[in-house]
């Protein structure tokens, strides 16, 4: 709405008020495409620091916060905006109000579908592999998964997976995962265990770029290790295709638009695998948000446990410890990970809510335990709701369950004194702490 504003004569200016969050969008004409026969007030999320000022000509205001121009409209000209996030949850209505733009105003057609969107991605994958070999790295989690089943589908076990232990995943999450890839997905993989050797890069960096980067350098290398081996292993030597499961939030987050919303944290590992390898990329995944990849792996008939798989960053546990990474310090997580996760499964929560997770502090605080006095650690535990980690909100927890998260926490993980619950949203804070 600000560039349209902008660009067509109208005014933008930085606000003397940022609007962050939650914010009441009062409708001026309920006649209008967008909110059509809307109640005059919806709740709505905002996000932005500038507003618009005076609208261009021709244009007329369909609704305004209590600090702002919210959305406008031209008739004439068929140009309608909002200033809001009608994509994210938290607004009221909104995906009736993209609806009523995509159907109302443009008229679009609604003919996309899983099984369409699975049946031209196998066609196109097949065209553009050709003859030739690809290879996946899979982190475990349901974008890779998803993107690795698609491809199998089309070019069957010419698709070679990686699957890499770096020793910053979750308890017992690389046997378990390895097995399911095999067994139950029919998958080829190769399951390469490098804890040791990431630990040891890791050990004392407490830098979270710094993490990231060495994460991301010994990742690569190990892979390039790996497919060299499966190149030589080949009669024809030609895997020319790396397949990765990037989406559509990936490619936001990542590509350096200019401004603010540019390079938030160098995550997402878009864009970081092909420089140093001569692969082209397949990216089947590339145009969607995660709900949609879920629909698409339930049609390829992935295992629900696979599915309704919480988000984990690339550098793991890494960016979950603050501070220098220290392999004591990574078992103390693990285990208090693993109580949230049980406890949240337990509450029958675990498919409700987008992540639940702990965070281990590089802070001590005073505790007492029998009759002495300790000096223990503290453990911050996460669960956030959100539908594409654009925007998150905590979740309240009953306190039934925050109770047995933090008793046992205490109780079972050795050198924990201490659980606090984050309940920060995004913006302005981030999912995870580091
Ligand atoms: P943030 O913390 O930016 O997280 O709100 C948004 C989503 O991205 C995940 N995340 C990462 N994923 N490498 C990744 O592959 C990273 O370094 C990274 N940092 C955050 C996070 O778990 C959430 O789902």
């Amino acid at each position: 709405m600000q560039w349209i504003a902008k660009e067509m004569g109208g005014r933008v200016e930085p606000a003397e008020r940022r609007e962050y969050g939650p914010a009441v969008l009062s409708i001026e004409d309920r006649a209008n495409h967008l909110f059509r026969n809307f109640p005059s007030s919806l709740k709505i999320w905002n996000s932005h620091g500038d507003h618009v000022l005076s609208l261009p000509p021709g244009f007329c205001g369909t609704g305004k916060t209590a600090n702002a121009v919210a959305s406008m409209e031209n008739g004439e000209q068929r140009v309608y905006a909002v200033q809001f996030h009608p994509e994210v949850n938290h607004t009221e209505r909104g995906t009736e109000i993209l609806r009523n733009f995509l159907f109302e105003v443009c008229k679009a057609d609604a003919k996309w579908s899983g099984a369409a969107f699975i049946e031209e991605s196998v066609q196109a994958i097949r065209a553009k592999m050709g003859e030739h070999y690809a290879i996946c790295g899979l982190s475990g989690g349901v974008d890779s998964t998803v993107a690795a089943v698609l491809v199998h589908r089309a070019i069957g076990n010419r698709l070679t997976n990686i699957f890499v232990n770096t020793g910053l995943l979750r308890k017992n999450e690389f046997e378990h995962t390895l097995d399911m890839y095999r067994e139950r997905l029919g998958l080829q993989v190769v399951g390469v265990d490098a804890s040791e050797h990431f630990l040891e890069k890791l050990d004392g960096v407490s830098d979270p770029e710094k993490k990231r980067k060495i994460i991301g350098k010994e990742f690569i290398s190990v892979f390039a290790h790996e497919a060299a081996k499966l190149q030589k292993g080949l009669a024809r030597g030609d895997i020319k295709w790396l397949v990765q499961g990037t989406l559509y939030p990936d490619v936001i987050e990542s590509v350096s638009v200019k401004g603010p919303s540019a390079t938030i944290k160098t995550h997402h590992n878009v864009g970081g695998l092909p420089e140093a390898m001569p692969f082209g990329l397949i990216e089947p995944l590339r145009d969607l948000f995660k709900d949609e990849v879920r629909n698409i792996g339930r049609d390829l008939g992935l295992p629900d446990e696979i599915l309704v798989k919480h988000p984990f960053p690339g550098p793991g546990l890494a960016v979950r410890l603050l501070g220098a990474v220290r392999r004591n310090d990574l078992d103390t997580l693990r285990a208090a990970d693993a109580v949230v996760v049980e406890e949240i499964r337990r509450a029958g929560l675990y498919e409700k809510v987008w992540q639940a997770f702990a965070v281990l502090l590089p802070v001590r605080s005073v505790g007492v335990m029998g009759d002495g006095r300790t000096y223990g650690l503290t453990v911050a535990v996460r669960v956030v709701q959100s539908d594409d980690a654009m925007t998150a909100d905590w979740v309240r927890l009953p306190g039934e369950v925050l109770e047995r998260i933090s008793t046992r926490i205490v109780n079972e993980v050795p050198g924990v004194t201490r659980v606090v619950y984050d309940v920060s949203s995004k913006p302005p804070s981030t999912i995870e702490w580091e």
